[in-house]
């Protein structure tokens, strides 16, 4: 019998290049299995009904940063000295005061002063932004030589759109990849490394001070920006003066880009993938926000996310305890066959099913009308321009951060 304590793998090479199979083993394995290798010990669910129940049930807690962190091999011998120490608190603090890792009252109260920044009638006013800035990216491209779509062009829109949401010089733009970059490959490993950790942390602090220097010009001339909006938000005693606003901006400016930049990348890989739906979108690109959700479904860009119990209970004949972790595989509840018929086949016409790709439940996606409206845009533009688009090559190269998925590289070419 097989040890789903440890097996199979969840970090080797052909999981993160193709985490499927290993899903399906795990869903037949059982509803509720312990892995010790997740976050030092955490239960994994992997069916629909479970994930969906994992993120909407109160008995679960979003409040899930504090304490593993200073468990992480190899962390101890860096916290030699007060400064070590102080800096990690500051990091944990800031971490855990972003919205999804909030709870209650709490969570509701920074979600309502965001909320306004997400209206879907101002995202829909972004349109023309967002195709002013594809235009620009996809005209410098030659598809006759071939480019990299990930490096040209799903790396740096979201950036620019969420840049130009927060109201950000875009000479900062590639700094803040980077920064976004360390935080992703932390948030995205399902066991971090001490290393990771530091990144993240120096990266957090780093983006936190640039927004701190913002601040002070956003208070005195006010724009219609999002890091505006929450100032005035913070001065009418909406959100709290102790680095809420700051943790919020950093967490936006990762999260705006970071799982947008894989929908594009997964989803046009996808598609070309898979040359029946590429040629139908070509014939009817009104087919593309059907496709989108079948994309987000097939291949999601967030692979998990995780809970802590709050409230001991019982799931399918396993206790949860109070404090234990809960990671609810998103990836693994879009493929279940219990909620979506033939759920390996990618079919951009298929109805039926709601992914979870962006959550569920009090912390659904804010950002899921830009994504969509990103993802449109895009797709729509690269099937006007090259009908002819294929890959570039035969071998690719995942980025290798287990929640996060997306790919390194995807080079294309057009005849
Ligand atoms: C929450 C996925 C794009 C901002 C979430 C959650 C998921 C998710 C799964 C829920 C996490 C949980 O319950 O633990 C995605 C995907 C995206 C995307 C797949 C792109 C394809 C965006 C964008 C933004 C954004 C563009 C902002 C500009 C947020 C924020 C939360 C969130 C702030 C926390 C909401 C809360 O706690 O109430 N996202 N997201 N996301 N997302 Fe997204």
């Amino acid at each position: 019998m097989r040890d789903f304590a440890t097996a199979p793998p969840l970090f080797d090479a052909a999981f993160l290049n193709d985490p499927y199979p290993v899903y399906r083993e795990l869903r037949a394995a059982g509803a509720v299995l312990w892995r010790d290798d997740v976050f030092q010990g955490a239960w994994v669910l992997t069916r629909h009904a479970d994930v969906e129940l994992a993120l909407r049930d109160p008995r679960l807690s979003s409040a899930r940063t504090g304490g593993w962190v200073k468990r992480i091999p190899g962390v101890d011998a860096s916290l030699q000295g007060r400064r070590a120490q102080a800096g990690l608190d500051a990091f944990q603090r800031l971490f855990g005061s972003a919205m999804v890792f909030l709870d209650g009252d709490d969570h509701q109260r920074v979600r309502k002063a965001m909320a306004a920044g997400f209206h879907p009638t101002l995202v829909r006013t972004m349109r023309a932004d967002v195709e002013r800035l594809t235009d620009e990216l996809l005209d410098g491209l030659d598809a006759h030589a071939g480019f990299d779509f990930i490096a040209q062009v799903a790396r740096p829109l979201p950036s620019r759109v969420i840049g130009l949401m927060l109201g950000i010089d875009r000479k900062d733009e590639a700094q803040f990849m980077a920064w976004s970059d360390d935080l992703a490959a932390f948030i995205g490993a399902l066991q971090p490394t001490a290393d990771q950790l530091r990144a993240a942390q120096r990266s957090l602090l780093q983006m936190v001070r640039y927004f701190d220097a913002l601040l002070p010009v956003r208070r005195r001339e006010p724009g219609a920006d999002l890091v505006s909006r929450l100032a005035q938000a913070e001065a009418a005693g909406e959100l709290r003066a102790d680095g809420e606003l700051l943790a919020q901006c950093a967490m936006l400016l990762f999260a705006g880009h970071e799982t947008t930049r894989n929908l594009l990348g997964n989803g046009l890989y996808t598609l070309l993938a898979h040359p029946h739906a590429w040629a139908r979108l070509c014939a009817d690109a009104d087919g593309v926000p059907l496709a989108v959700r079948e994309l987000l479904r097939y291949d999601s860009p967030v692979q998990y996310t995780g809970r802590r119990v709050a409230a001991e209970f019982t799931l399918h004949g396993t206790r949860l305890r109070r404090g234990d972790l809960v990671v609810a595989m998103i990836g693994a509840a879009n493929r279940d066959p219990d909620r979506f018929d033939d759920p390996d086949t990618f079919d951009i016409t298929r109805r039926a099913g709601s992914h979870l790709s962006f959550g569920s439940g009090p912390h659904v996606c804010i950002g899921a009308g830009l994504a969509l409206l990103e993802a449109d845009v895009v797709l729509r533009a690269v099937l006007r321009r090259w009908p002819g688009l294929r890959l570039a090559t035969a071998s690719l190269r995942w980025n290798g951060i287990a929640g996060l998925r997306g790919l390194a590289a995807l080079p294309v070419t057009a005849s």
